[in-house]
């Protein structure tokens, strides 16, 4: 299929991205890229303590920097700005750290000043200058620190839940067969390509703020709590997101910061914080630990299901992740017992890193579950079979749809992982010992409130207007499929605007919604579109539509036309109805969300709805991963040739996106194993590996052959198109697949992430 052709538009079509020229020349705009004549630059300073507070700032040095315009600290700035709750509180901040309102340090790396200049040069040159005192305290850095303060998560917020049945506790004591180990996964970070950027320009009382974002309109509401002005001043300009993955779906620090810069300079003021910065001053992921208890009877059934976990967050912030939602509810099993728990350290606030609770919850269960099957000397997918259900255990509500076994099936076949010798070690390449590993994927079905605006033009041009976000995934090429299916447009006449406050606003870019929330809203607004041509022609005289059924009628390649293809022209058909363009606001609200749900979304507040949070059911899409790992015999060099993942995720929008973005997945899950982590220096609370030098990712070399497949999947309840969303299914499971295929090629089982060959430097060499 190519993209000139004129035929119409099929939901699934594997389409170029109909941004991909803009994003190739360099039109598309960036959030630093503002076409804006003569702006301020700033450039952060940020403290060198983890715990502890400013005693001094001797800016002298600093403002004697030749272009250097002025330096915003907290002395200057105190109550500029003002407090706006946490976003599990309610509020739109991603960390309630407030720099600049105090002297207080709360973590390594925070903002303690902004040095504006006439040039970046002389704004980093003065940010250098800057001579800082403190008075430090010892920081807690995190698990097992002294000073760290733990928190059972039903206390940190009144929406946890730690999902049970049963009694868990015999049902352990009881199983013939049992798995008991603890787990853990490290810091990581999200490391987009785009740094992290935000420029504010005042055009009298209205502020425009360009920086890339997973979700416009929290920011512009959010925003104007800041600044305490109304959010009708507040416009959120971005239309290209250079990665996201979490980063940019709450409002950071920095970005009030800038605004009240440009209030007091009266200039625009751009910042580009550096690639070290953006390890502090954005989200990242939180390190976990975790403890599972499974207990088998001797064919493999699960009888009960512990899962214990721990998540380190900041001093203020109860941010928590809580997988559990999931890890409780991927098998069959009758005694279940879980409790989530947080831990304050003197660290930035975490957030949402793609997937935030599966890849560190299903890494412990997936692991466990390879033990177990070890343990029964069973193979991997059959005891994932044995514990296969179509009801949820906890609340035995029904998924709506779940083909996990249909990719396993698929999966083994073309993985040939019947080769497979079950015991450790046994497979050899030369001096390589060859490991197999297999996990299952699970990832929420959700969906938010949504609206769009679409116009139809006479001469067969259509637009779509909503406030979404494409931060990377193939957004605007799959809303602008639907709008051309719809309607019966070649691709080319459609136009989709996206990523501006001005638009109707959309959910924000997070939990895999926006292909199901945006896609179905559109499709709504077209099919209001179509029901107003179809009814002018079914009862006009000088139609040969008239006396159709209206319902029956639908727009083909540039025509209205009835069930037997016979019909009359767009413009013909649409000029009963107007004279220039059809012009439609949709809005939907979906299964689960509470009937306020649009009111929200215009204040920047949406909710998902789905995955385990709805009353009648459970909405998931599913996948098999599996991983071909090499060891060499005496280096332990760990080299992983093959990656291989089968999904089942309801309708596929767009088959070449969607095969990108899922191996876009399984690459990043295979480096969740293999590379990523964070390093702190204990002693000072203080990360050490920030920057792409030292933050591991791999490259091509790392994983040679990255494979998806896409099974089909009809699922009728979930929304009117079927889709389910799978942005976030691909990373998850993958660490556990890489760990399981260490332990097949070695018979060593890691179970804290990241697995690094000195892991296994000194374990026997089989
Ligand atoms: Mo995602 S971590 O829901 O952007």
């Amino acid at each position: 299929m190519t993209d000139t052709a004129e035929a119409n538009v099929r939901l699934g079509d594997p389409l170029n991205r109909i941004d991909a020229q803009a994003k190739v020349t360099g039109a598309a705009r960036y959030g630093s890229d503002p076409d804006i004549a003569r702006p301020v630059f700033a450039f952060l300073a940020v403290s060198s303590i983890a715990r502890g507070h400013i005693t001094r700032i001797d800016d002298r040095q600093a403002r004697a920097v030749s272009g250097v315009l002025d330096i915003l600290t907290h002395e200057n700035m105190a109550a500029a700005i003002r407090p706006v709750k946490f976003i599990s509180e309610g509020g739109y901040m991603g960390s309630s750290i407030m720099p600049l309102s105090s002297p207080r340090v709360f973590h390594a790396g925070q903002i303690v000043a902004v040095v504006l200049a006439d040039s970046f040069e002389a704004a980093r040159e003065g940010a250098h200058r800057l001579a800082i005192s403190y008075a430090d305290e010892t920081p807690s850095a995190g698990f097992d620190s002294e000073g760290v303060e733990v928190v059972p998560g039903a206390d940190a917020s009144k929406e946890h839940q730690d999902p049970k049945i049963g009694d868990a506790e015999a049902a352990f004591a009881a199983a013939p067969v049992k798995v008991d180990a603890q787990y853990s996964t490290p810091t990581q970070h999200h490391n987009p390509l785009e740094l992290f950027t935000t420029t504010c320009a005042w055009e009298a009382d209205k502020l425009t703020l360009w920086e890339s974002s997973q979700n416009v309109h929290a920011f512009k509401n959010g925003l104007a709590q800041q600044l305490g002005i109304n959010p009708e001043n507040v416009r959120v300009i971005s239309p290209y997101i250079g990665g996201a993955f979490g980063s940019r779906g709450s409002l950071t620090q920095r970005t009030a910061l800038i605004a009240v810069a440009a209030k007091r300079l009266g200039r625009p003021v751009k910042l580009v914080a550096s690639r070290d910065q953006g390890f502090t001053i954005a989200s990242y992921r939180a390190e976990t630990r975790h403890h599972i208890r499974l207990g088998a009877d001797k064919d493999g059934k699960l009888q009960s299901l512990t899962h214990e976990a721990f998540e380190v967050t900041s001093r203020p912030d109860p941010y928590m992740v809580s997988g559990t939602d999931a890890s409780t509810r991927l098998y069959a099993c009758p005694n279940v017992s879980s409790k989530v728990s947080i831990v304050h350290a003197d660290r930035s606030t975490p957030g949402f890193m793609r997937a935030p609770p599966e890849v560190p919850y299903l890494f412990p269960l997936e692991s466990a579950m390879d033990e177990l099957a070890a343990a029964l000397q069973m193979d991997p997918v059959e005891l994932r079979r044995v514990n296969d259900t179509k009801t949820e255990p906890i609340k035995g509500l029904p998924y709506t749809s779940r083909s996990l076994m249909q990719c396993f099936d698929k999966g083994t076949k073309a993985f040939d992982w019947q080769r497979r010798d079950p015991r450790p070690g046994s497979m050899r390449d030369g001096d390589w010992l060859v490991g197999l590993g297999c996990a299952s994927t699970m990832y929420p079905t959700q969906m938010g409130a949504a609206t769009a605006r679409v116009s139809l033009t006479l001469s067969g041009t259509a637009k779509v207007q909503t406030a979404a976000h494409d931060i990377g995934t193939g957004a605007y090429t799959v809303i602008a499929m639907t709008a051309a299916e719809r309607l019966g447009l070649p691709i080319q006449k459609v136009t989709v605007e996206l990523g501006d406050t001005e638009l109707p606003p959309a959910p924000g870019a997070g939990g895999s919604n926006t292909t199901a929330s945006v896609c179905n809203v559109v499709a709504k607004a077209c099919e209001e579109i179509r029901a107003k041509v179809a009814n002018a022609a079914s009862s006009a005289e000088d139609s040969k539509l008239k006396g159709q059924d209206q319902k029956a009628l639908r727009f083909s390649a540039g025509r209205l036309v009835g069930p037997d293809g016979a019909g009359e022209e767009l413009e013909t058909a649409m000029r009963r109805v107007t004279n220039g363009a059809i012009e439609i606001y949709a809005e939907n609200t979906p299964h689960g969300v509470k009937p306020d749900a649009i009111e929200k979304l215009y204040q920047g507040a949406q909710t998902l709805a789905g995955g385990a949070k709805l009353q009648d059911r459970i909405q998931f899409a599913f996948g098999a991963e599996f991983v071909e790992l090499r060891v060499h015999r005496i280096t332990r060099e760990i080299r992983c040739p093959r990656v291989l993942g089968v999904f089942a995720a309801g309708r596929i929008m767009n088959m070449k996106t969607a095969t990108s973005q899922l191996m876009g997945g399984l690459i990043w899950g295979v480096s969740s194993a293999l590379h990523e982590g964070t390093e702190m220096d204990r002693r000072y609370g203080r990360f050490y590996n920030t920057d792409l030098a030292e933050y591991l990712i791999p490259v091509n070399a790392d994983i040679p052959a990255a494979e998806v497949i896409l099974l089909p999947e009809e699922d009728h309840e979930i929304n009117e198109l079927g889709i389910k969303g799978i942005g976030e299914l691909g990373n998850v499971g993958t660490n556990a697949a890489v760990a399981n295929a260490v332990f097949h090629a070695t018979g060593v089982r890691i179970r804290n992430l990241p697995i690094r060959l000195e892991q296994l430097l000194g374990t026997a060499s089989i």
